[in-house]
């Protein structure tokens, strides 16, 4: 069987934008549900029925029953890979739709000391030892999946695609190696074109959709997000109100006005063509629109008028940008 096409979520900022929300309600489309990138870093919230959970490692495919797939550009901790495998049995999800590549590597425990030793206080990394286990990789001196076979027993991928798939991005534009602020970016690439790795070629991809909110957030060191934000009152009104927590590390994050700037450049490198922004109805909540635009903060009189603007600016920016939903549901786009 032949591969169809392949569509992809991909995050437009810090990461944390909604993603699993949108790829758990899109899955059942899908005969695959593919992570391309990161490791148990990530940290996806989604609501199955109703009922919340929370994942890091394992695509979302596997809430809704398709095969759900941990690529050769991701990076795997043993004990953590099987506690989420425990999770998700014990919830009645079925686990045998879980592989992985033979050739991602092992993140171990070596890892994890040095991230927390070095970068954890420095970089402000999630301390999963992604950084290390990826610098490993580089030097070309890392352990893969296919060199620890019978630990993997049954969860190994014999690396076929077909039909229709969707990609899973972790983390976000400006947390990627390349394009975020570095060194405080993650240690692989949360670009869309990166998802190639998984063995289809770029002519396959047929819709990119990208992740954003109606304002921005950041977890862990960046000088891009300095202290004194949780000095404004508006931002720290509007973080309640959207529970501004870190799903990995639970964290508070910092919470900064919708950079537009930021969201063109990273919807027009990606190629984004459906742009999903999230959580509209906490701005809505807080009675507080404002947004930088060409290094300028500005601010909106209504939600709507917001929106309008926000519609306006990235439909110019970009001609391959086809759609725009705006949502204010926690669980669904
Ligand atoms: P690392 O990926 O653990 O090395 O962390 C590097 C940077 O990326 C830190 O600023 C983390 O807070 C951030 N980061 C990594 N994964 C995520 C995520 O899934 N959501 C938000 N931030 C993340
Ligand atoms: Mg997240």
């Amino acid at each position: 069987m032949n591969i169809e096409y392949v569509d992809i979520c991909v995050g437009l900022s810090w990461g944390d934008e909604g993603k699993g929300k949108i790829v758990s309600q899109l899955s059942k489309q899908y005969d695959f549900v593919c992570r391309w990138s990161g490791g148990n870093n990530a940290g996806h919230t989604i609501y199955v029925n109703g009922k919340k959970y929370a994942t890091h490692l394992i695509p979302s495919g596997v809430f809704h029953g398709v095969p759900s797939i941990i690529g050769p550009g991701c990076v795997v901790h043993k004990e953590s890979f099987f506690k989420e495998i425990e999770y998700l049995q014990k919830n009645g999800f079925d686990t045998s739709l879980v592989k992985i590549s033979p050739k991602t590597h092992i993140i171990t425990d070596e890892h994890i000391e040095e991230d927390i030793q070095k970068y954890n206080k420095t970089i402000g990394t999630t301390a999963k030892g992604i950084g290390i286990c990826y610098s490993d990789k580089y030097a070309r001196k890392g352990i893969r999946i296919m060199d620890r076979k019978e630990d993997f027993k049954g969860y190994i991928w014999n690396e076929q695609l077909y039909g229709k798939i969707l990609c899973e991005g972790a983390q976000g534009f400006w947390l990627d190696i390349d394009y975020g602020n570095y060194p405080y970016v993650t240690s692989s690439s949360c670009l869309p074109y990166s998802a190639c790795n998984l063995g289809f070629p770029p002519q396959k991809i047929r819709k990119i959709f990208g992740a954003a909110k109606m304002y921005d957030t950041r977890v862990g060191n960046d000088p891009e997000f300095p202290d004194d934000l949780l000095c404004n009152q508006e931002l720290l009104t509007i973080a309640k109100e959207g529970h501004e927590y870190g799903t990995t590390t639970n964290r508070p994050r910092l919470v900064n006005y919708l950079n537009l700037d930021k969201l063109i450049t990273a919807v027009k490198i990606s190629g984004t063509t459906d742009l999903i922004i999230s959580k509209v109805d906490i701005l809505k909540k807080t009675n507080i629109f404002r947004y930088y635009y060409q290094d300028k903060l500005y601010s909106a009189l209504s939600i709507e008028e917001m929106k309008r603007i926000v519609e306006n600016i990235l439909y110019n920016c970009s001609g391959l940008l086809k759609n725009i939903t705006f949502s204010s549901n926690p669980e669904q786009i």
